[in-house]
């Protein structure tokens, strides 16, 4: 009879309680199940073995990387990134080295290095070229679209290569330097605005006048071709067809007749490794329009 005594059960619920009473709230008794204390009790033996093996308590005068005691082993998560960094630059190197042994042209013949070039060329665009001829490489006004077929300085691996590598009217040696002349004051107002029409019916069907054609013949045929398909010998875009670098309105052209832009792109040869412009040539190549 003495555990009928001991025992105080909630009427309500038929549980026993803990005999602590609030207000007239009294506590049930609802231990928490055994599996439950088991596991517990598990992850503390468990969480023992942890502080020994890994680095882990924090110690004025620690032995570990970064104070602390070092653990069983010395392992460290500086150590861990530090190896995979090692082994990503050890497998690096052998495709910048195979990159710098293979011919421009015969990097495609090996399918593993051209894709390693085309991964790599791809990042080093986002980061020196996206600024200027956009993300997708789309161009802009002024920024040539790379994506298409049509080549002020061609589009040959080589070429690109070497475009690359001088710059555009950028001051290096052997830069690409073809500067149109400004007509704006050799030729009178109506002689350009004849010159404008002409160029525009290169490509649309607007009509174009017998003085528009002649002052073509005599002073823009010499670059951009007698029939306006353009002149890469001297970075002479065509005018023959849809695509503009600055745009193909009779106000636009007339306004590139008057005062060229002279469009520069920096030498990259000396700012960026053999190797990235050689990834690069590859990755323009590759984006649809490569010769
Ligand atoms: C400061 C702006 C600028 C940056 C940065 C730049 N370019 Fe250019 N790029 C130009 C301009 C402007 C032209 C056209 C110049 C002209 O002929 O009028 C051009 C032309 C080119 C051409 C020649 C296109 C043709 O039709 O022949 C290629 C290829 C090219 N860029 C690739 C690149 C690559 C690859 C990068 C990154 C390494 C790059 N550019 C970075 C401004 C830039
Ligand atoms: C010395 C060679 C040269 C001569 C001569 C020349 N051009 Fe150009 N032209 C170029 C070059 C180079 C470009 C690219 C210019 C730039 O980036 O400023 C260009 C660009 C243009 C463009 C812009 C094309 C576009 O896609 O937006 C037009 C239009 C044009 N020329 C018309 C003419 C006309 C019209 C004449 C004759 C009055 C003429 N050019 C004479 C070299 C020449």
């Amino acid at each position: 009879m003495t555990d009928k005594h001991d025992k105080d059960i909630d009427a309500h619920s038929g549980v026993e309680t803990t005999g602590h009473e609030w207000d007239g709230l009294k506590e049930l008794n609802h231990p928490a199940p055994r599996w439950w204390l088991w596991v517990f009790f598990i992850t503390v033996i468990w969480s023992v073995g942890y502080f020994i093996v890994y680095p882990s308590w924090p110690t004025l005068s620690g032995s570990g990387e970064r104070g602390g005691t070092p653990g069983t082993f010395g392992w460290t998560q500086y150590k861990k990134l530090e190896g995979e960094q090692q082994e990503i630059i050890a497998r690096r190197g052998v495709y910048a080295q195979r990159l710098s042994d293979t011919a421009l042209e015969d990097i495609a013949k090996d399918p593993e290095l051209y894709a390693f070039a085309l991964a790599g060329g791809k990042a080093m665009y986002k980061e020196n070229c996206a600024a200027c001829h956009g993300t997708g490489a789309e161009g802009a006004a002024g920024y040539p679209n790379l994506n298409d077929d049509d080549w002020i300085w061609g589009g040959t691996l080589a070429e690109i290569h070497h475009t690359l590598n001088v710059g555009i009217r950028s001051g290096h040696p052997e830069a690409r330097n073809a500067m149109m002349p400004a007509f704006g004051d050799m030729l009178k107002k109506e002689e350009i605005e004849q010159l404008a029409a002409y160029v525009a019916s290169l490509s649309d069907t607007s009509a174009a006048s017998e003085e528009g054609a002649a002052l073509y013949a005599q002073h823009c045929a010499v670059c951009h071709g007698a029939e306006g398909k353009g002149g890469r010998e001297y970075g002479a875009p065509n005018l023959a067809d849809a695509l503009w670098l600055y745009g193909g309105s009779k106000a636009e052209i007339a306004q590139q007749i008057r005062a060229p832009r002279h469009g520069v792109m920096p030498a990259w040869e000396g700012r960026l490794s053999e190797e990235t412009i050689k990834q690069l040539s590859i990755y323009v190549h590759s984006l649809g329009g490569g010769e």
